[in-house]
């Protein structure tokens, strides 16, 4: 059954701080979101990508992405939720869809052949997990330190996620926001299998991290 890749690139990078939405904006002369799907495609898992950029930005997406008949383009939402629901509307035939975000550009395409290999191998739902290295502390809306989980027991998580096309579909029939893809499949009670992320996979949030692959792009050029 078909792995489709979803690929939410419809954010607007208020954090970036960049003139342009994030998954525009160029990492070592590239896009983000070619690089995302260059990676995608050279990991030999995937055998569609569904791209969802702001509906301003469907023609120059097209423009810049490989022509492929696998890579298809589509208008994303408001927040994430709406651009991932865009998504799976537009793959309905899907077996597995594997959730990456544009602004993991530098993704390892071995770790996302890990993911699709955890799904054909049975698990329904699969993210990439690193130890985290703050000590991570909860507080009230005053900013009143209220608890500290043990970090050991903490991971940092990671795109691509990978799910049973039915699972996902399931999970964003609800109504509810949430920061990534798992955490809707974790509140229908799924199971949710980690397995070791990549540093590389970060995501490119904040100007510090866009110089910080640039600099990647660069020494792995010379
Ligand atoms: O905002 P955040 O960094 O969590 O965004 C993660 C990914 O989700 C980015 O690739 C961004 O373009 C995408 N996104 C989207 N639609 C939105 C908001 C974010 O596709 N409305």
């Amino acid at each position: 059954s078909p792995v489709v890749a979803l690929v939410p690139a419809a954010g607007r990078g208020v954090r970036l701080g960049e003139n342009m939405p994030k998954a525009f904006v160029a990492v070592g002369g590239t896009p983000m979101v070619r690089l995302a799907v260059d990676g995608l495609l050279a990991s030999g898992a995937v055998d569609r990508i569904i791209v969802m950029v702001p509906v301003e930005l469907v023609e120059s997406a097209v423009a810049l992405l490989p022509p492929s008949d696998a890579v298809r383009v589509v208008v994303g939402g408001a927040e994430r939720t709406d651009s991932v629901r865009a998504g799976i509307a537009a793959a309905p035939d899907a077996g597995y869809y594997l959730v990456h975000d544009a602004a993991r550009a530098l993704t390892p395409p071995a770790l996302i052949a890990r993911v699709a290999a955890e799904l054909r191998a049975g698990h329904r739902a699969v993210v990439p997990a690193l130890p985290v290295v703050d000590t991570v502390k909860t507080v009230d809306p005053h900013g009143v330190v209220t608890g500290t989980p043990d970090r050991a027991a903490l991971r940092a998580i990671q795109t691509p996620q990978g799910f049973a096309a039915d699972l996902l579909r399931a999970a964003y029939e609800t109504n509810v926001l949430a920061t990534d893809d798992a955490g809707l499949v974790e509140r229908l009670g799924a199971e949710v299998h980690t397995i070791p992320g990549d540093p590389m996979a970060f995501k490119i949030t904040t100007p510090l991290d866009l110089m910080l692959a640039e600099t990647v792009c660069n020494a792995a050029r010379s």
